[in-house]
């Protein structure tokens, strides 16, 4: 059976005000992590304060089910899918959600600097970024 990849990019709607990020966010990591354990789904997830970008990796089904159901949150909108499709080895096998919030900072600067509207952000681009982000938070815990 073959794993496939899904990349996309969001709209973060989360109210930044007081707690608000804070306890969303706590919030969608524990859902994150125990429903994608029990679908075998894995990936990783970065956010700014003006947008998420989120890999997963499953089984088709298991994938498409999740992603149905993260497109209706409304904590996020402008959902747009930069990639999807079978891979042969997964990525982030041993993360049902990699978080990488504490570089939320970098995010930022580089969705700013990257014209996130002019097709210069591609799929491969936030895969390697998200990549290299969870390595080097491991590597530092
Ligand atoms: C940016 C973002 C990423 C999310 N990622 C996941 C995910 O990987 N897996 C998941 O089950 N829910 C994820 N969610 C949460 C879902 O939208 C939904 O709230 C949750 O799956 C509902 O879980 P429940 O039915 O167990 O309450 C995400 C939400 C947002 C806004």
């Amino acid at each position: 059976m073959t794993d496939f990849r899904l990349v996309y990019c969001s709209e973060n709607r989360v109210p930044l005000a007081d707690q608000g990020l804070r306890s969303a966010m706590d919030d969608i990591l524990a859902k994150s992590r125990r429903n994608n354990a029990l679908v075998g789904v894995s990936g990783a997830l970065m956010f700014s304060a003006g947008y998420f970008g989120q890999i997963l990796e499953g089984r088709q089904g298991a994938l498409e089910a999740t992603f149905e159901r993260i497109q209706q949150d409304a904590r996020h909108g402008e959902v747009c899918v930069l990639d999807f499709g079978p891979v042969s080895k997964r990525a982030f096998e041993n993360w049902s959600m990699a978080y990488v919030g504490d570089h939320s900072q970098a995010f930022d600067g580089w969705i700013g600097s990257s014209s996130f509207d002019g097709g210069i952000f591609t799929a491969n681009a936030l895969f390697e970024k998200l990549r290299s982000m969870v390595a080097s938070a491991a590597h530092a815990a």
